[in-house]
This record gives C-alpha cells, sequence and structure tokens, in this order.
C-alpha cells in the first residue's frame, strides 16, 4: 500500500456518496476516510459514518454569526484531522474564498450535471426542460466560482422519453457513486492532481471536460 492519503468528507445530506466512498475502500487502498462533517446535525450521512466506525461532527452553521465565522470554524474541524484531501459530498454550503483557498488543489466536489451546463440547483428538471437528449455529472477542483473549478471526471446518461426530475436524478446518482469514488482513488494514489497547466492525471494534462467515464 502506498502512503495513506486522509480524507475529510463534508455533507448535509444522505450520503449515498459518501456510501459508495466507503464501500469502495479496502484495506489495500491509500484513501482513507478520517472523519465526516455536516452542517446538520440530522443529516443521514453522518449515520452512515457511524456505522462504518467514522469520526463524525455536527457543526450547525445557524450558530455562527457571517459565513466567514462558520468557515473559521469548520476549517478548525476540517484540519483536526490533517487531511490531504477533502471531498464535498452534497454539502449544501457556498464556500468563502478563504476557505475555497485554504484547500485549493485538495478539495473536490460532485456536482448533478454535465458542467458547464446547469451550475447551481435543480439541474434534472433544468435538463428537462432544456430537451437535451444527454444529463449527467461531474467532478472537479473547487475554486472560487461556484461549480466553476477544472473538470476531472464527467459521465453521461441519455435521458429518455417519460423522464421525470426523479427518474433522471435516479439514474444520474448511480454514476455519482461511480465516478467520485474512482476521482477519490486517483488522487489518493497520487496519479491526480492540479497543477499551473489544469489538471492532470498520470502525469498528462486532462483536456477541459476532464476523463470521460463510460459504462
Ligand atoms: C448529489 O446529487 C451530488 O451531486 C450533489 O448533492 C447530492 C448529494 O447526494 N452535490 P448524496 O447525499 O450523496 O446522496
Amino acid at each position: 500500500m502506498s502512503t495513506p492519503c486522509n480524507v475529510v468528507v463534508l455533507l448535509s445530506g444522505s450520503g449515498s456518496n459518501l456510501q459508495a466512498l466507503i464501500d469502495s475502500i479496502d484495506s489495500t487502498s491509500s484513501a482513507r476516510i478520517c472523519a465526516v462533517i455536516s452542517n446538520r446535525v440530522d443529516a443521514y450521512g453522518l449515520e452512515r459514518a457511524k456505522a462504518a466506525g467514522i469520526a463524525t461532527t455536527a457543526l450547525d452553521h445557524r450558530q455562527y454569526e457571517s459565513r466567514e465565522s462558520f468557515d473559521a470554524a469548520l476549517i478548525e474541524a476540517i484540519d483536526a484531522h490533517a487531511p490531504h484531501l477533502v471531498v464535498l459530498a452534497g454539502f449544501m454550503r457556498i464556500l468563502s474564498a478563504d476557505f475555497v483557498r485554504h484547500y485549493s488543489g485538495r478539495l473536490l466536489n460532485i456536482h448533478p450535471s454535465l458542467l458547464p451546463k446547469y451550475k447551481g440547483l435543480h439541474t434534472h428538471q433544468r435538463a428537462l426542460d432544456a430537451k437535451d437528449t444527454e444529463h449527467g455529472c461531474s467532478v472537479h477542483f473547487v475554486t472560487e466560482e461556484l461549480d466553476g473549478g477544472p473538470l476531472v471526471v464527467q459521465a453521461a446518461v441519455p435521458v429518455n422519453a417519460g423522464d421525470s426530475a426523479v427518474s433522471l436524478a435516479e439514474r444520474v446518482h448511480q454514476l455519482e457513486h461511480q465516478i467520485y469514488p474512482l476521482a477519490v482513488h486517483w488522487f489518493a494514489d497520487q496519479r491526480l492532481h492540479l497543477s499551473s497547466q489544469g489538471v492532470m492525471l498520470d502525469g498528462k494534462p486532462l483536456a477541459s471536460t476532464g476523463y470521460i467515464f463510460r459504462t
């Protein structure tokens, strides 16, 4: 096994992406999830973490006066675990510029659209409204631009006649559970990093779309 890569996961909700990551790690993996931190005390993802024996912290953002003061407390909670990588897995907070800069090059996010399409919320409905023939999900390094950082990997699904936002979200979620662990293991295995030339995988710059994952 190569050098362990400490991973801290941030989430606000169900945590199915966290579960996929937990399930993808075994004794041969470099990645190890040190902690799961949520801004919602009732996030189901915290239960998933506890069931897997992972340390959890809940930091209720409503107890803080400003975004900056919450983010400063969050940084302290995260850095207590000396992470090499911070993984946003459905963390429903806009992060301050200071936070993003602090974790530059070691902060990943997953977004349920084929970025740069549909930054922000309601991505599945927006893809349906636009009559897109395909939709999907993207993993990217986080920068100060919301959902705008350099892409690591994308995966697409066809949009079927009769799809609803719910049915489409379900299929996209299945793909998220494949591409997010893939990207985290690349990073943990030191195959993936962000350089001045952009996103590098195995020593080569990736295209601006990121790696295209095919099922
Ligand atoms: C996912 O759709 C992800 O793309 C978005 O938030 C959702 C989290 O889902 N960023 P889960 O909590 O991992 O099930």
